[in-house]
């Protein structure tokens, strides 16, 4: 990797990205995203990262738990493990809400059956709620899917769906490339003159 790239460990980031895409790596655009609970107890769940501008984003709903956690608590972790590129990466951030007018152009482009379920977390029920089964949440797809096809579509995007950007504050990675398990280890927090970076003991 050019040494330019590897001093911004953001833009190593998004070069391995870009590095496991090509490689047809499916993890490559995903990342897992750590919160805690009211009760102290940490949650975490697969998300797809999203480039917008030079950050990383995610889109989601503000119905459901992880959105009030982030809310609560301001902080999260995300870590990433590319296989193609022997790479995990574990962000820690605060999370920023996407400028509104961003975020519509984005949905505009979500796939059809994605939106219809942002209308059923906003007309129905709150994402991640326990639903009466399989069937009864068909008989309510179907039907909100049908009245989307009546024009609907062109309804507003709902005020619950969301979408926050990672400002990173501290960025770790780990690259196997010792056979022996000495793998290489460092860690970047912002200082002074960009980023700093400390090796870490494997
Ligand atoms: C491959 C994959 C990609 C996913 N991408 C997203 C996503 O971009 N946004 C999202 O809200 N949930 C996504 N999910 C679903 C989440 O993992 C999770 O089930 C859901 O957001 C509810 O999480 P919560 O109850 O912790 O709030 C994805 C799941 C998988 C398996």
């Amino acid at each position: 990797m050019p040494e330019a790239i590897d001093s911004n460990p953001l833009d190593a980031l998004r070069h391995d990205r870009e590095r496991a895409r090509h490689a047809e790596d499916p993890n490559w655009s995903l990342g897992w995203l750590a919160t805690v609970d009211a009760d102290g107890v940490a949650r975490v769940r697969t998300l797809v990262l999203r480039e917008v501008g030079e950050a990383l984003a995610v889109f989601t709903d503000a119905s459901s738990p992880k959105w009030r956690e982030l809310e609560r608590s301001g902080r999260c972790e995300v870590a990433t493990w590319f296989p193609s590129v022997r790479r995990q990466y574990r962000l820690q951030a605060r999370p920023r809400p996407l400028a509104r007018d961003v975020l519509e152009a984005h949905w505009r482009n979500r796939p059809e059956g994605g939106r219809v379920l942002d209308f059923l977390h906003a007309r129905v029920l709150r994402q991640s709620e326990p639903v009466p089964g399989r069937r009864w949440l068909r008989e309510r797809f179907d039907a909100e899917r049908e009245a989307l096809a009546d024009g609907a579509w062109e309804r507003r995007m709902p005020a619950n769906v969301h979408a926050f950007v990672l400002d990173v504050e501290r960025i770790e990675r780990l690259t196997l490339d010792d056979e022996l398990g000495l793998h290489d280890r460092r860690r970047w927090h912002p200082g002074p003159r960009g980023w700093e970076e400390q090796t870490l003991m494997p």
